[in-house]
């Protein structure tokens, strides 16, 4: 068991956003995560991280107790968490090499790593994980805004993977996104999964994505989760909510993948 969270309650003045909540995310797992807008997807992930804390409960990230952690602690944490946001919230006046190894250069990274990284060792790092998002180095002196915006998500994938993350936390990566850029978000999330031996936790709206690419499903819901599952557990699902998320998506797939 690699995050877990136990009877974790959150509330945001008299707003319950979540209600005792527990599970757990399997090392090498993707769970998505699935939820109407204001369920608390997003707060989710920043617990796990130590940007919120819980009202009571535990979020457990290594066998380490994030709610307990000093700031050294949440350092470690966020080193091996890399979230992954919607926009790629590149910085436009620094060049793509200066972006992917902004991360490697923080006092926060020199001090978990005990050490800092020689720029040859920083150079070689930004090629090889702009490689594993399929960049390859002559894009390394091009600035942001001259790149596609495929090509920036890209960029910024390969800015979190730089300080080698065990976990990579994805808020709504393919929102917003055409069909063609889903796929290839989708693909990569997949990949990197499989490649790295990552965990992931994606926080989507995407039911397609998450029947596509998850190995199981959580539905938040009123601050409560409302399913828990294997694919093919949550296609059985008869719950209301979730036989809505699931309609539209169905219908759109050829009957030998429903
Ligand atoms: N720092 C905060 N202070 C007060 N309320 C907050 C804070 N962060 C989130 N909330 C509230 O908690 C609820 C859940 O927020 P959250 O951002 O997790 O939703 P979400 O499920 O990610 O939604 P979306 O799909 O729209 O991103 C919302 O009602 C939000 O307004
Ligand atoms: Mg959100």
């Amino acid at each position: 068991m690699s995050i877990a969270f136990w009877e974790v309650t959150k509330n945001f003045g008299p707003k319950r956003i979540l209600d005792n909540v527990s599970f757990d995310v399997a090392t090498g797992e993707i769970l998505f995560i699935l939820g109407k807008s204001g369920m608390g997807k997003s707060v989710t992930l920043k617990h796990i991280v130590g940007v919120l804390k819980p009202d009571s409960g535990a979020i457990i990230v290594d066998g380490m107790n994030v709610t307990k952690l000093d700031e050294d602690g949440l350092a470690e944490i966020r080193r091996r968490c890399g979230m992954v946001f919607q926009h790629p919230a590149l910085l436009d006046s620094l060049t793509v090499y200066q972006n992917v190894s902004f991360g490697l250069r923080t006092p926060q990274f020199a001090r978990t790593l005990r050490r800092t990284l020689s720029e040859e060792e920083i150079r070689a790092r930004a090629i090889e994980k702009l490689a594993l998002v399929h960049l390859g180095p002559e894009l390394l002196e091009r600035r942001p805004q001259e790149l596609s915006y495929g090509m920036q998500k890209r960029v910024s994938l390969a800015r979190t993977l730089a300080p080698e993350p065990r976990y990579l936390l994805f808020d709504e990566p393919t929102t917003g996104l055409d069909p063609v850029t889903t796929n290839a978000v989708n693909d990569l999330i997949l990949e990197l999964s499989r490649k790295l031996k990552v965990t992931s936790i994606v926080v989507s709206h995407d039911m397609a994505c998450a029947l596509k690419v998850a190995d199981r499903i959580l539905v938040l819901d009123q601050a409560r989760i409302l399913a828990w599952g294997t694919v093919p557990e949550i296609k059985r699902s008869q719950e209301p909510l979730i036989r809505d998320f699931l309609s539209e998506t169905l219908a759109l797939l050829p009957p030998e993948e429903r």
